[in-house]
């Protein structure tokens, strides 16, 4: 082989054991950091923001829809997800990982990074996804998701070919990551998973988590997790508890963030005092994040308020303003006022002189032609007489 000065020497070998899982733990907080963009504080900004703000606190708990990130859901949900993961493979509970809904595929780049990381290579990703958005709600059939608009959106639709450059990018794009393109209606029930160790729903309606737990969740091995990335929504939580209603599930649940939430599959022997701690966890659960949502309000309308208060500052500067502006104006119009005044008072006085003028003008007029036209007649009576006394 024909060796450069700069090919890369394998050193692995030379690695002291005790550097080997620091060296797994940093790549792996490097991949989550940067799936989130959190690395770059987030700075992509947000896909419906024309301004483009950047709140990195969305970022974290995973409330926007960012506009470069490879994953909406977040650093807290993917903490869960990576807490999952090794969690199942430090106990050895048998089966393959599956997220239904994947955007951008960052949540299941993810999960194979971890797999990478620890070296496991006798598990798959599967990465389930119409690669064209979500289905239109079918409210026959799912009423709880009548008036859903989310089908409507061109930005939750993302090809597969863009997932499979996004697993390229990181490397992570082999046989280990298999694709299930299509409704979950139609992939799932025939899907060639045989065990599940994570089972991470992220599909926001109630058809689409109903679909995944009705064909999934037989499949989660006890001790694996079963993550809803959208338990906040109405909808999906409610897909939620329809089924663990009709199969007697009693494993509580646990809140991760504002969206939010997941169990263990424990085999749990269903008695009064399971059942209550589940009932009793589901609404610690709801109640979190009803609570968090209110939070959320209270500090929206406090933001609001704050706004407010900014306007009328800013009103009540530009009314002093105005304020000034007019009492200056006034002034100069009362100023205005006397000028106009004793102006007209001028010219009334000159238009009175200029009468008098003209009258003593007309006057001296009339006065001269009457003196001039006597002294004429006298002339003319002169020479009359001189004539007379001359041809005698
Ligand atoms: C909120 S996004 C998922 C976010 C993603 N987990 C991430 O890490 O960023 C929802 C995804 O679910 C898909 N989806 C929702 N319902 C579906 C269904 N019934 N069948 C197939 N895909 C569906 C959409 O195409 C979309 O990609």
């Amino acid at each position: 082989m024909n060796r450069n000065s700069y090919t890369r020497i394998v050193v692995a070998a030379t690695v002291p054991v005790k550097n080997q899982s620091e060296l797994r733990e940093r790549y792996i907080e490097l991949l989550k950091r940067t799936l989130t963009m959190i690395l770059w504080d987030a700075a992509d900004g947000r896909l419906h923001d024309p301004s483009g703000a950047q709140r990195p606190e969305l970022r974290i708990e995973g409330r926007d829809w960012p506009a470069l990130s490879h994953t909406m859901i977040g650093l807290k949900r993917m903490d869960n997800l990576q807490y999952c993961v090794e969690d199942v493979l430090a106990n050895g509970v048998p089966g393959d990982f599956i997220e239904t809904g994947v955007w951008r595929g960052g949540a299941c780049v993810f999960m194979r990074g971890i797999l990478e990381a620890y070296g496991v290579t006798d598990r798959t990703v599967w990465v389930a996804d119409s690669f064209e958005g979500l289905p239109a709600p079918d409210p026959a059939k799912y009423p709880a998701d009548d008036g859903d608009i989310l089908h409507t959106y061109d930005a939750l639709a993302v090809t597969m070919e863009t997932v499979k450059e996004t697993f390229r990018r990181y490397n992570l794009l082999d046989t280990q990551v298999k694709m299930l393109p299509g409704w979950f209606k139609d992939t799932l029930p025939s899907a060639p998973i045989e065990k599940l160790a994570i089972v991470r729903l992220d599909g926001d309606m109630y058809e689409s988590t109903m679909n995944g737990l009705q064909h999934l969740y037989p499949k989660l091995s006890v001790g694996g997790y079963l993550i809803v990335d959208d338990y906040a929504l109405p909808a999906c939580r409610q897909a939620v508890h329809d089924y663990r209603d009709r199969y007697g599930i009693v494993d509580p649940i646990e809140v991760i963030d504002f969206y939010g939430a997941f169990w263990k599959k424990v085999d749990t022997v269903q008695n009064d005092d399971s059942r209550r701690y589940a009932e009793l966890s589901q609404n610690y659960a709801v109640l979190y994040q009803d609570h968090a949502r209110v939070l959320e309000c209270q500090q929206e309308a406090e933001r609001e308020l704050a706004d407010l208060r900014g306007q009328r500052d800013t009103a009540a500067t530009e009314l002093a303003d105005l304020r000034v502006r007019h009492d200056t104006a006034a002034t100069e119009l009362a100023d205005l006022r006397v000028r106009h005044d004793t102006a007209a008072t001028e010219l009334a006085d000159l238009r009175r002189r200029y009468a008098e003028h003209a009258e003593e003008l007309e006057r001296i007029r009339s006065s001269r032609a009457h003196s001039g036209a006597a002294g004429l007649s006298r002339v003319y009576q002169a020479l009359t007489r001189a004539g007379r006394s001359s041809s005698r």
